[in-house]
């Protein structure tokens, strides 16, 4: 995949600085893992809102990038705990690296290298699963901006059947790993609304809604089995 042009665009912002806020957490970018969007700041902290009052919580960051979101979750609700979980590497050192930084207990995470749920425990039932998974369409390269393009990983932005790719697998599993009054947080495109629903519908979920992001654009789905 490539877009025709001589000159590499500039480094972004966040990558100069090295950091960024994200619900009040310092999440460090040195290893140039994806940078946190404020449309998923959005919706991280209304699934926290709603998670905060439950007694105990395990909770599965899922396409964890930077670690930003389960970060947010381990600092602000005080019993819970996180598995954070990315297929690449650098992501894992830049998750362990930002947990340090937030001076989270060892003992209230866990943080695994794997495809979607292949290395995770088979057994273990999540009350709470949270996911902005890769979903822009390869077709669709030439919407995406050159600073994004040039510097983020590619692994983190795109997925193959327009997008869908990395949502069908993980919704096809999903279920098996959440208890009983588990819910889910997903992130997606607006165009993608219809493929989701469908998808939710043909993995026989029991309930979910879409909800716009703070620009009112329709930006994740909260899902219960
Ligand atoms: C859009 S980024 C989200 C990062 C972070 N959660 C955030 O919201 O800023 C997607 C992440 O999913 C990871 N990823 C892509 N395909 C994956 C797969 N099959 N299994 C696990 N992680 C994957 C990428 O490496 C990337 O870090």
């Amino acid at each position: 995949m490539e877009k025709k042009k001589e000159v590499k665009s500039d480094l972004p912002k966040e990558y100069k600085k090295g950091s960024v806020k994200f619900l009040g957490c310092k999440i460090d970018l040195s290893l140039r893992t994806f940078i946190p969007r404020p449309e998923t700041g959005f919706w991280a902290e209304a699934a926290i809102n709603e998670l905060k009052s439950r007694p105990a919580l395990a909770v599965l960051d899922l396409f964890s990038g930077s670690g930003c979101v389960g970060i947010a979750v381990l600092k602000k609700i005080k019993n819970s705990s996180v598995d954070f979980c990315d297929i690449e590497l650098r992501a894992v050192r830049q998750i362990k690296k930002n947990l340090k930084i937030n001076k989270i207990d060892k003992k209230r995470y866990r943080v695994y290298c794997s495809d979607i749920f292949e290395k995770l425990p088979e057994e273990k039932l999540y009350d709470a699963i949270l996911a902005n998974p890769p979903y822009v369409d390869p077709d669709r390269v030439s919407e995406v901006q050159a600073t994004v393009f040039d510097h983020e990983p590619h692994v983190a932005l795109f997925s193959k059947k327009n997008g869908m790719a990395a949502i069908e697998k993980f919704l096809a599993q999903a279920k098996k790993h959440l208890g009983k009054s588990g819910v889910m947080y997903m992130e997606f495109d607006g165009a993608q609304a219809g493929l989701v629903e469908a998808i939710l519908k043909k993995e026989k979920y029991s309930s979910w809604r879409i909800f716009c992001d703070q620009f009112e654009q329709k930006r994740f789905v909260r899902i219960e089995i």
